[in-house]
This record gives C-alpha cells, structure tokens and sequence, in this order.
C-alpha cells in the first residue's frame, strides 16, 4: 500500500520473488504498474482495503507509509475473522507509537536506556516548564510536535524568544491535535544516518543503512522536502559504529517492544545521529524511509517476499540477510517550485532510453495516449550502483541527462558530505 517512490520501490523488488504469484499495488502510481496490477484504493479506507484482500485471496499486505499503521491497519486485519490469516507487515496501532506519539517515543527510549536527546514533554498546563526548560538549553531550541504533521512537526529555532513564542503557537494548534503535545529536545550535533531492521517482534535483521539529503538546496541548504536523494552505504557507518547501533539501540528497542507488549511485525526506522563516534536516535518510524528504500531494496540480495514471511511467522533468526556490496544511490528528480507550490500533468520523456539505472517513480500517472505524467513534488527516483559512489552517481547523472520534463529539478551533490 501506498503511491511513492518507496512502494515503487518494495514493489521492484517483491516482484523479483519466485514465491509471488501476483501483486497488487494500492493505489501505486505509473510505475508500480510495471511490476504487478495497480487497484484504487485509499490505505485509509481499511473496509475497502479489506474488502479487496478478501476477494481477491490476498495473502500478505505490505504497508508502505505509516499513517495506515498509526490509524491501527494492522488490528484492524487481526480482528477480524476473514482476513486475520492474512500477514501484515506492518506494527499494531500499539507499536506504532514509536512514530505517531513523539512523546511516547521518548518515555519508551527512556525506559529502556536508549540514548537519545534529553527532553520535556510540554502540553498547555505545564507551558512555564516548558519556558524554563527551554533557558536550560543552548541554541538552537528543538521543538517537535507530538503527532503525526506530514514531516513539518519539527521546529529548529535560533533565538530563545522565538522559541518560546513558537512553543505557544504549536500548543495552541498551530498542528492541529498533533501539537497538543510538544516535545522539546536538547540539540545534539552530528552527522545522521538511517539503519532499518525488519523484525518478527523478537528477532531481527539489519537492512543496509542509508543516508537521506532532505534539503531543496546543494549543500544542504533551503527548504526541507520529503528527500532528494539517499546513497548506500555509509562510510561513517562502519562495524565498530554498528556494533554500538546493535547493542545500544536496535537490541534494546526490541526487547523493550517484547517487554511491553507492543506487537511488531515489519520495519523499523532508527533515524540516528553521529555524536563523536556514538549513535543516538533522532527518531523511529513504524516503516521504511523514503527515498532510503530506493537505495535499500537495490542492495539486499535476498528475497524480499522469503524474508517478509519468516518476519510474519517468526522465524527470522533462521533467515539471514544477503547484502550487494556495491553502492547505490539514488537522485530525485523533482518539479520545478517544489516543495512549496507546483505543477502537475507535465509529459515525461526519455524514460524508455534509460540504460543501466532503474528509475522507481514517486510522483506519477499515466496520462492520455500512454503517456506517463508528471503528479507529485518528488517525481521520479533515478537509481544507480557503482563501485563506488561516485560512480553510482555519474551513472544516475548520465541518466537524468535524457529524461526530460518541463521545469525538472534535482541536487547534483547527493552524498557530499561522505568520504
Ligand atoms: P523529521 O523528523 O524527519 O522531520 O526531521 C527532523 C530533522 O530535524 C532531523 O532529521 C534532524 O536533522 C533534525 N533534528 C531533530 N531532532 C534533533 C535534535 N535533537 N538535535 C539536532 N537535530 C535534530
Ligand atoms: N527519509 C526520511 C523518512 O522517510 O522519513
């Protein structure tokens, strides 16, 4: 389930599997076509959803993006008695609170020693301690709305009046519901990277971690976006760094879901930061990144659909993951004015000629005449391994060159700022 370049993306790689009889991608876009048979249907709509699993013998359902899981897609299969046979990869409403409830995000690494940034959670009736928190704090302040707010919830400020002023303005409503509840972080200062682990509640596996660009501008600069770009591996990454990611992060968020009774079957998301040498989590989501999974899914060797089942069935001690060693990168190509306002429906040239590249599509449809057009911020994800990055990246560069699409954008310094 979902329409962007992620699922594009899962659905690649699901329709390499010689245990898959047929796909189905909902609502998908242009190019999930390619690799099975897209339906629409709203992730939303779970009646429908289910519905359509019923009738049509579905026997595993993939959850792209998270608000599906954070609105309880997963209890709502389980609870009843068609379609609770069904495998959903994907955590119960439960798990993925990781994600929906920045604050309870906070208590659960507090509970289980997970090292993250120091905190405050803030509502209306404790707003002074809010203030004085913020006064215990450098610049810049870190407020993050508590809710989901489509990847705008977080708040770097600089100046401590601002931030004050911005704090009543969230708990005020300035993000609906979802900032009722303020979560305010010291700022910690490093380098980030995303490590992914599928797991079956009590095992799990490590996916290749990713770096995202999320900025509209190179060097990382102007507006944030939903991700420009991401590359495979990364360099900082290395074993004696992933050896503490294991230990101190991935290991005790599993055992701390088992211990409290928070059901997870399906990927977690450890948005980390590098501070001298030792991780901490920035986030968790309840799903795969996007654009990482266009990175990801390249460079993992093993089947896709072998390794959702034993996540679903529990076994995924027995189920090792084979990684590519090549690099991959990915470099989005997006519409002219994104993210703030921009067109839709233009024509799409070039993507027959791609050699050597896959390009997953985030933001697309098919238009009159077979045409594929342009529907979405983020349009396309040009996909490409190499030896090494650089020349994964010269290869999506060649690429780019020939798709064409009227007032087409992307960042030529993906991965600048990795050895
Ligand atoms: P997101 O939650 O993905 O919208 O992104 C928020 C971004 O804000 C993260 O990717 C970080 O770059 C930054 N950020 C969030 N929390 C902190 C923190 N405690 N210290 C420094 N940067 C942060
Ligand atoms: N790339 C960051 C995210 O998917 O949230």
């Amino acid at each position: 389930m979902g329409s962007g370049g992620r699922e594009c993306a899962i659905a690649w790689k699901l329709s390499q599997s010689e245990l898959l009889d047929s796909l189905y991608i909902a609502p998908g876009n242009a190019g999930t076509a390619q690799y099975g048979t897209n339906v629409a249907l709203s992730p939303m709509d779970f009646d429908a959803v289910g519905k359509f699993a019923a009738e049509n013998g579905i026997t595993m359902l993939v959850v792209g993006n998270e608000d599906p899981l954070v609105a309880g897609i997963t209890d709502y299969f389980k609870a009843s008695d068609v379609l609770k046979n069904i495998k959903v990869i994907g955590p119960s409403k439960a798990g993925a609170q990781l994600e929906g409830s920045k604050d309870f995000a906070k208590g659960f690494m507090l509970r289980h020693d997970i090292p993250t940034a120091a905190y405050l959670s803030v509502s209306a009736d404790n707003i002074e301690e809010g203030f004085a928190f913020l006064e215990s704090q450098k610049a810049p302040y870190v407020l993050k709305a508590d809710g989901l707010a489509a990847g705008k919830g977080v708040l770097i400020i600089d100046s401590l009046d601002e931030a004050k002023a911005e704090l009543k303005q969230m708990l005020g409503g300035m993000f609906g519901a979802s900032s009722a509840t303020v979560v305010i972080e010291q700022f910690l200062t490093g380098i980030e990277c995303s490590v992914f682990a599928l797991t079956d509640g009590e095992h799990y596996q490590l996916l290749p971690v990713a770096k995202d660009y999320k900025r509209i501008g190179e060097g990382d600069k102007g507006l944030n976006t939903g991700g420009m770009g991401s590359v495979s591996p990364v360099s900082f990454a290395d074993e004696a760094f992933m050896e503490k990611v294991r230990t101190r992060i991935v290991e005790p968020t599993i055992a701390g879901l088992k211990e409290e009774n928070l059901p997870y079957t399906g990927f977690v998301f450890f948005g980390l930061i590098n501070v001298g040498g030792d991780p901490y989590v920035i986030e968790y989501n309840c799903r795969m990144g996007d654009p990482e999974t266009e990175v990801v899914m390249p460079r993992l060797k093993s089947d896709l659909v072998a390794l959702l089942d034993a996540a679903a069935d529990g076994r995924l001690d027995e189920t090792p993951v084979e990684i590519d060693e090549r690099y991959a990168v990915t470099v989005m190509m997006v519409s002219g004015g994104y993210p703030e306002a921009y067109e839709k429906g233009k024509v799409i040239e070039g993507l027959d000629a791609v050699e050597g590249s896959v390009v997953f599509h985030a933001g697309t449809a098919c238009g009159s005449d077979g045409q594929i057009v342009t529907s979405g911020g983020r349009v396309l994800a040009v996909t490409s391994y190499g030896a090494t990055k650089d020349e994964a990246l010269a290869q999506s560069f060649a690429n780019i060159a020939n798709i064409k699409f009227d007032k087409s954008y992307f960042r030529r310094d993906i991965g600048f700022d990795l050895k």
